[in-house]
């Protein structure tokens, strides 16, 4: 193994630094948590599926003109990345009653939302990544009022172009969490889509029959976690076949 410098370890990933400066790699662990790390487990061949899945989408949303950290894919498990400075925001889209939401609202769960809707929680394990509203974001100094906007505008359209790309392949974008950083070039100061997006952090259900193709699987110990993330990649054209998603350095 080579011997890089560790920038940071999440609980899904690792950040390498990169070959360059101003570069990192990301490396996607098979480690999963749920309820702020309370319940974890390993589920072998995840890593491998989140990386092709979040290149997939990441590509997908760079060829549309979105801006991300995402530079290429290195290999199963690694993808080289812009270096940026995480603005300290989960921003949660919803489309479909689910989860918290339904939770804490009453909202029955697959209730289609009469709008979508974007949430703000502040990026804190300690605290539990608890909601915040825009008050407290430009309060507290985690964002600017302008940082907020941009966020705003590309959550959006992020959300649009992805609803249309799963509905493509019979899959509902229930809901799903980003995050942003800052990307410093010279002077200028950009606002870009960072860390991942995967069935980790996307609810992704099934049109036909509502069968959670997500980490819900994990949450709620439905079994069948890594088949489900292999059906997202196989029906995104990631792999021919959900077989090969699953045979490491093999996949096309
Ligand atoms: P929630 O319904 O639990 O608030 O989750 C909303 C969405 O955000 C769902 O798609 C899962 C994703 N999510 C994460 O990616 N990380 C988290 O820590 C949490 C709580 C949710």
């Amino acid at each position: 193994m080579t011997r890089r410098k560790k920038i940071y370890e999440g609980k899904a990933k690792i950040l390498y630094e990169g070959p360059e400066p101003g570069t990192l790699i990301q490396y996607f662990k098979d480690d999963a948590t749920a309820f702020n790390a309370e319940k974890h487990a390993v589920i072998e061949g995840k890593g491998v599926l989140n990386n092709r899945i979040s290149e997939f989408v990441m590509s997908s949303l760079n060829l549309i003109g979105v801006p991300t950290h995402f530079i290429r894919r290195l290999n199963m498990r690694e993808q080289l990345i812009r270096e940026v400075e995480i603005i300290p925001l989960e921003v949660v889209v919803r489309n479909i009653a689910a989860g918290s939401l339904s939770k804490r609202l009453g909202i029955p769960e697959g209730e289609a939302l009469p709008r979508s809707i974007v949430e703000f929680y502040y990026k804190n394990d300690a605290l539990g990544d608890p909601m915040v509203a825009e008050e407290h974001i430009t309060a507290f100094n985690w964002a600017s009022t302008q940082e907020i906007d941009d966020i705003m505008a590309l959550a959006l359209r992020i959300n649009d172009y992805l609803s249309g790309l799963f509905a493509g392949v019979g899959i509902r974008l229930v809901d799903f969490k980003l995050e942003f950083g800052r990307l410093y070039e010279g002077e200028m100061v950009r606002t870009v889509l960072a860390d991942e997006i995967s069935p980790d952090s996307c609810r992704l259900w099934d049109a036909a029959t509502n069968n959670k193709l997500d980490k819900d699987r994990f949450r709620q110990d439905l079994g069948g976690v890594s088949e489900a993330y292999a059906e997202v990649a196989t029906r995104l054209g990631i792999f021919r076949d959900p077989k090969s998603a699953f045979a490491e350095g093999g996949a096309a």
